[in-house]
């Protein structure tokens, strides 16, 4: 698997979520055994990379390669900047959002809104392959299958992609319209993956090692991407990638593991975000990690009324002590468990569903 001169480790990647996908868990997600991972989208508006939001998500110091940056705009010369911006900070690949979130810029909507004006998406691709050529740095598109279900038009946009330099396509097989309701599908994906040479990534609902298998085998993607249900179980991807290369389960984690990963991790937070920052963004990697273990939500109650990361961290590792005393591995997941959550109000954030 490479995307244009740039080889991966595997074909298992993870999906950009903003406010997730952070450095911290890119990397605790490389560790685990994914062989991709893409940054959370960075604007395309200048007045905006100041901001300590923007300027975070553009700091690469000590992260594993390669770096791929996400961007995310409306205007196809804001974007080649904004290209060019991150690939003189260490993007290595520039991925452009037609997916998600479709987030206001200059009052016009970008990510998976740009699907609707098909002469805008391309121009914005041209003009981003045009900027990254000269400094040899593959562009890359993420998109969803169309922008309703009455225009499906990710295969028609597929062709003009390819046709204007894009090196890797991937799709979330729902409609901008759909939001996260309903079934991802993935006969659009294949439908993709049939009309263009370069690799093809399939996305949306992948949540275990069955479903990993059966999608790569339904769509013939290259790659494929999971994003929720690596929330709390970033070692999904050591578990797909075993499944897909024996047929055999891996055993669930230690909860001696699970300790070791969810205090480095902490660690980690809270030195890219510091103190006030870090101890409110924590709260939801921590509930996701403990959603289904004995006594999690009760802990998660209990760390929402915790103001400082020293006793956040403590209260975290006294409850695994104690994890541990009752048990050696965490419990199997069911498909239920698994089930991907719909993101919360979205709207919240000034943003369309993602
Ligand atoms: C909290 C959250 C934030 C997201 N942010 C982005 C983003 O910045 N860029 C993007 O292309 N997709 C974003 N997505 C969409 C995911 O990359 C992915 O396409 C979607 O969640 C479907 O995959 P899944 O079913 O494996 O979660 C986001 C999704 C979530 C849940």
């Amino acid at each position: 698997m490479q995307i244009g001169h740039i080889p991966l480790a595997n074909r298992l990647f993870v999906a950009p979520m903003a406010g997730v996908t952070d450095r911290p868990f890119r990397q605790l997600c490389k560790a685990l055994g994914a062989g991709y991972a893409v940054s959370e989208m960075v604007t395309s508006r200048k007045d905006l990379w100041s901001s300590l939001k923007t300027s975070r998500r553009a700091n690469h110091e000590g992260e594993s390669g390669p770096i791929a940056v996400q961007i995310a705009g409306t205007e196809a010369q804001m974007m080649a900047e904004a290209a060019l911006y991150n690939v003189d900070r260490g993007a290595q690949i520039i991925d452009i959002n037609m997916g998600c979130p479709a987030k206001k810029v200059c009052n016009k909507w970008a990510g998976s809104a740009l699907m609707q004006d098909e002469a805008l998406a391309v121009e914005i691709a041209a003009a981003v392959v045009a900027a990254c050529a000269p400094r040899n740095v593959p562009v890359t598109l993420k998109m969803r299958t169309g922008w309703c279900q009455q225009h499906k038009n990710a295969i028609a946009l597929a062709r003009q992609f390819e046709n204007v330099g894009i090196q890797m396509l991937t799709v979330h097989g729902r409609t901008r319209e759909q939001g996260y309701q309903g079934q991802a599908e993935y006969d659009t994906i294949a439908a993709v993956k049939a009309q263009v040479a370069i690799p093809v990534v399939a996305n949306g609902d992948i949540t275990s090692p069955e479903k990993a298998r059966d999608v790569l085998a339904a769509t013939g993607a290259d790659a494929i991407m999971i994003g929720r249900a690596a929330q709390g179980r970033p070692w999904i991807f050591r578990e797909v990638g075993h499944f897909l290369a024996t047929g055999e389960h891996l055993a669930p984690p230690l909860v001696a593991e699970l300790r070791r990963l969810l205090l480095d991790h902490l660690h980690d937070h809270y030195s890219l975000y510091g103190e006030l920052t870090g101890v409110r963004s924590a709260r939801k990697h921590i509930a996701w990690y403990l959603r289904a273990l004995p006594g999690g939500e009760a802990l998660r109650q209990h760390i929402n009324t915790i103001e400082d990361c020293t006793t956040q961290w403590q209260a975290v590792a006294g409850y695994l002590d104690a994890l541990a005393q009752q048990m050696d591995r965490l419990p199997a997941i069911s498909d239920v468990d698994a089930e991907p959550e719909e993101p919360e109000e979205p709207e919240k954030q000034g943003r369309l569903p993602a």
